[in-house]
């Protein structure tokens, strides 16, 4: 055997060393292999079971470590200490397609996650956002439709644009998001230049015990949060590198380029959530920054890639109800609902023990009174319950206001929001696209949607799109129109979804 200095010898798990890299046991050189070769059969068994479930959504995506610093001085309106003056800690950030699979193309048009996890001194704070302030949706009875809507047919496992549309235009609130998306936040350039958002309302609670709404805008350092792929590129680009952004992020850390986030609030007083004439809570709105301006908090710098994707990206789990005291969830449905939903997708696809992973764990001590389970590898100790009298860990009613909490009644109901003078699902997608859009961004909107209108949408549904446009802005439903009707010589020929078996076969 030759003898290799310098690098550690293999071993099995078990850390006994093999005796061969390359050569399986067998009965003389030419003869079957034996199953006493247990090393050949751990690396088979191992091999077979790398592969974990991918996320429902979000399953495409990258991330990188860094740091968050608190810049300026927001104490009067959080106690929450990593949000005090030069306050710092860790964190994990991960930035994902929502539709796509785990082996997809980067740069197929989707909003872009963008979740970060800051491991405080109180526990772990995750802000679970998207690349646009607001969603589709503001009921999360929809999501769940939503999401497989956008995904694929139960037929042919295809992706369907006539299923994205028949959804969307029977669900008025998603224009403003479906604008976003059909816009240039849809395909950004990289993901190191695109903003962060909340999207959702959170609160906060100063040490005092006020409490303020608030959300949260990560601002790109590299650019103005607009750069963007076109339609043309990013199909080259899924055709030629589909770890485009995978690849940008990487690549720009290993070579010392840290991209770094400015951290925002617009910060909405307790009270005035009750008047204010469009429902703060609402998902599918953003707060005008002329009512609530934007405030400074502190920098996000990644500089830290991952040396093992598997165990520090694919294993991270991030989740809305991680919140630090000081901070917390708010009446949005939505929200409220996603406080649910991770941590059981967490449980489903890592485990009931996956805050033991150490990408998950937290960076302070954790004295929790979980207890065994599949995976667990951190010792639990006596007494395992509370209350007890024999100085095991005691709740703190002490540590003072809590945020997350606010005055609720009511007869319970399934209905809509309350709406409030200005609420409509037509305003702020119409003021995208006429005050925030210049002429040139407004053509690619139009010529983004002619274009994902004539793959595959049928007649009927084409319709309802062509007066969701209109809704939204009536010239640029009727550029949409004639853009389509051009591109097709008239009506759509297309099935749309009536082509499935599987509704043929009902
Ligand atoms: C009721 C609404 C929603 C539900 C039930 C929901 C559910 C989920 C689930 C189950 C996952 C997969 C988690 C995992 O396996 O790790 C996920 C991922 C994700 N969701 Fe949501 N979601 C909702 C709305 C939203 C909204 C509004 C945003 C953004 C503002 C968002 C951002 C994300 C991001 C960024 C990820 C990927 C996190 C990562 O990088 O691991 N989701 N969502």
């Amino acid at each position: 055997m030759t003898d290799k200095k310098g690098v550690p010898p293999t071993t099995t798990d078990a850390g006994i060393r093999v005796q061969s890299d390359e050569h399986s046991l067998t009965v003389g050189p030419d003869g079957p292999i034996v199953l006493n070769d247990h090393y050949l059969l751990e690396q088979m068994a191992n091999f077979n079971r790398e592969r974990i479930p991918e996320r429902q959504p979000h399953a495409k995506g990258g991330g990188a470590f860094g740091r968050f610093e608190t810049t300026q001085d927001v104490s009067r309106y959080t106690k929450a200490k990593i949000f005090q003056p030069g306050a710092s800690c860790e964190v994990l950030a991960r930035f994902s397609t929502v539709a796509g699979e785990r082996g997809s193309p980067d740069t197929w048009r989707d909003p872009r996650g963008f979740a970060v996890k800051m491991y405080t001194e109180d526990g772990n704070f995750d802000m679970v956002g998207n690349n646009t302030p607001i969603f589709f949706i503001r009921d999360p009875m929809k999501f769940q439709h939503f999401i497989r809507s956008q995904k694929r047919r139960a037929d042919n496992d295809m992706r369907d644009h006539d299923m994205q549309w028949d959804f969307w235009t029977l669900s008025p609130e998603s224009a403003h998001q479906v604008t976003y998306l059909m816009g240039d936040r849809g395909i950004p350039r990289t993901w190191r230049e695109m903003n962060g958002y909340s999207s959702h309302t959170y609160s906060l609670v100063n040490a005092e015990g006020e409490k303020f709404w608030v959300k949260f805008h990560f601002h790109t350092d590299q650019g103005d949060g607009n750069a963007y792929l076109s339609q043309d590129e990013a199909d080259k680009l899924a055709g030629r590198d589909g770890d485009y952004h995978r690849r940008d992020l990487f690549n720009a850390i290993r070579d010392g380029n840290y991209p770094s986030w400015t951290l925002k609030w617009q910060i909405m007083p307790y009270e005035d959530a009750k008047t204010y004439r469009i429902n703060p809570f609402d998902l599918t709105k953003v707060w005008p920054h002329a009512d609530y301006p934007l405030i400074e908090v502190g920098k996000l710098t990644l500089d830290r890639n991952p040396t093992d994707f598997h165990t520090e990206i694919e294993q991270a789990a991030f989740e809305p109800n991680n919140m630090v005291p000081g901070v917390g969830l708010s009446p949005d449905k939505m929200l409220l609902a996603r406080g649910f939903s991770y941590a059981d997708a967490h449980r489903a696809r890592l485990g009931v023990n996956y805050k033991q992973i150490p990408v998950n764990s937290p960076k302070c001590p954790v004295y929790s009174y979980s207890k065994d389970g599949a995976g667990r590898t951190e010792k639990v100790s006596d007494p395992v319950y509370a209350p007890n009298s024999y100085g095991g860990p005691a709740a703190q009613p002490d540590i003072g206001a809590e945020a997350g909490l606010w005055h609720a009644d009511g007869d319970m109901v399934r209905a809509a929001y309350t709406l409030r003078e200005d609420d409509d699902d037509w305003s702020q997608a119409g003021t995208l696209v006429r005050e925030v859009m210049d002429d040139a961004a407004r053509t690619r909107l139009v010529d983004n949607v002619v274009g994902h209108l004539c793959d595959g949408v049928s007649e009927k549904v084409l319709e309802r799109a062509f007066e969701y446009w209109r809704n939204i802005d009536r010239e640029t439903g009727d550029r949409i129109e004639a853009g389509v009707r051009d591109k097709l010589g008239g009506k759509s020929d297309a099935p749309g979804l009536a082509s499935a078996e599987s509704i043929a076969g009902r």
